[in-house]
Parts: structure tokens; sequence; C-alpha cells
């Protein structure tokens, strides 16, 4: 959480000491960091997810996607997720486990390609992107589904704020949750999920996916290309 400069100078006070042991120092920004949490916070304190349920993510081959797609599958759910091109959905399936994949990009009807990827309906959806994909997976939502928004990439850009379809009816008729939060919400569950996480990590059951980018200068190209989808799991800069 510190600034983009070449030398910090910190008390040291709220810094969290990582075990390089354990996993290489890049993973505590991804899978052992914030981005990790994100995905373990957001599943179990909203999402209440159930064995046998289907989870689908989107932004799914990304940072907080991928880890909650395999999580989805520690928990024994059947996951769909859904990204950007075809190499990222045979990630997704391939390294990640996840059952099924859709690229949006190449798919012009989001909500029949999501009603045939999960021919039980949607429990779980969790939303990294908004918008149109968070239309198209409303519209497949089961009774007593959870909706989880996580972030909304696909408006972050948007100068004006495009409306869409009104989603209250499928809220009430299906008797669905829908929540936002932000990761420090959940402040006093880092330390336990990051063992938790770690444990994952150590036994197999968990892996990661990195996209590194070189200097310190370039640390604004890598953020823009989020928005670009330039990155398969957590963008990385390496100083
Ligand atoms: N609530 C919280 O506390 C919290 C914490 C961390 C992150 N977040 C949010 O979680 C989301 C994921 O973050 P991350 O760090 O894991 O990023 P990420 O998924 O690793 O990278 C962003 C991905 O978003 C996809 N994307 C970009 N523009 C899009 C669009 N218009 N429509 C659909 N997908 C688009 C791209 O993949 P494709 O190739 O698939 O398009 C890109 O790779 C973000 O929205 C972020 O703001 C929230």
């Amino acid at each position: 959480m510190l600034p983009w400069k070449l030398q910090q100078s910190h008390s040291g006070k709220g810094l969290q000491k990582v075990d390089e042991e354990l996993a290489p120092l890049s993973a505590y920004l991804g899978v052992l960091g914030l981005t990790g949490i994100t995905a373990y916070v957001g599943l179990t304190n909203i999402g209440d997810l159930k064995k046998g349920e289907t989870l689908l993510v989107s932004g799914a081959s990304g940072a907080v996607g991928s880890v909650v797609g395999q999580i989805g599958k520690i928990k024994g759910c059947n996951v769909v997720g859904i990204a950007g091109s075809n190499t990222k959905v045979d990630l997704m399936k391939g390294k990640f486990g996840f059952n099924k994949g859709i690229n949006y990009k190449t798919t012009k009807d989001m909500k029949t390609a999501i009603k045939e990827a999960c021919p039980n309906g949607v429990d779980v959806y969790f939303d990294n992107v908004g918008g149109e994909i968070l239309d198209a997976a409303l519209a497949n939502i089961n009774r007593y589904g959870r909706v989880i928004n996580c972030g909304a990439i696909s408006l972050y850009n948007k100068t004006e704020t495009p409306t869409g379809p009104r989603h209250e009816t499928i809220l009430v008729k299906k008797s669905v949750k829908m929540q936002g939060f932000i990761v420090s919400d959940f402040q006093d569950q880092f330390e336990e999920t990051t063992k938790q996480l770690g444990r994952w990590l150590q036994e197999g059951k968990l892996t990661y996916s990195e996209t590194v980018k070189e200097g310190f200068d370039n640390i604004p190209n890598a953020f823009m290309g989020l928005f670009e989808g330039e990155n398969e799991g957590k963008m990385v800069v390496k100083i």
C-alpha cells in the first residue's frame, strides 16, 4: 500500500514480515497478499459457498479471479470462469483446474453462453468486472443466489456511467443477496487467511501465475495493461 517510489522510508508500523522459505517474495503481492486475501474473504464472508454449488467468476484468469476459482474447486464446487482470450480459458481449465471457461471477447450472447456453461444455474457469482457481464450473470442466477461485488473494471474508465437492465425484480423474486466489499473490511481475518492460503500453496492445492514487467519506468504501462487484459494472474513489476 506504499506509493510508487525508488526509495521508501517507513516506520515499519503496519508492515508485515514475509516468509521467503514458503514462497517467492512476489507471491506476497499476489496469492499470499491482498489479492489472495480478497478472493478468500469475499468468497467466505459474502459467498457462503457450499459443496456442489456452481460458482461463476469473471476476470477469472487474473490475480483475484484465479484464486477465487481455485478456492471454489477446493470447496468442491463446479467452477466456471469468464476471461478475455482462448489462452486464458486454457489457463483456467488447465493450470487452475476450473470446470469450464468462457471467452467473453468472442462470445456474442453472454447470457446464453453462461446458461450453457452452467446448466444448473449460478449459485454464486464473484464479480470482478461489472457491466454487461454482471447483467448476463444475473440473468442466470439461482434462487437464494449470492453475488459478490469485488470490482467493476469494465466501468473504471467510463466517462459516463452506462445504464443497463434493472435488476431489482430478479433480486426480489429469487431472494438474491448482492453485496460489495473492500478487502480492508476484513482486516481482522488477514492473519488467519494468509495462513490458510499458505497451507494450500504448500499442499499444492493452490497455484498462481504472474506477468512480470521489468523496471520502475514500466509501472504506468503495467498498470494500464490491466485494462487491456495484458496479464495472466498477478501483474508484477520487478525493480
Ligand atoms: N474489493 C476489493 O477489496 C478489491 C481488492 C483487489 C482488487 N479488486 C478488484 O478486483 C478486480 C480484479 O483485480 P485484479 O487485481 O485481480 O486484476 P486482474 O484481474 O489481475 O487484472 C484485470 C483484468 O481485468 C480484465 N478486464 C479489463 N478490462 C475489462 C473489461 N472491460 N471487461 C471485462 N474484463 C476486463 C482483464 O482480463 P481479460 O483479458 O479477461 O479481459 C485484466 O487482465 C478489479 O476490478 C479490482 O479493482 C477489489
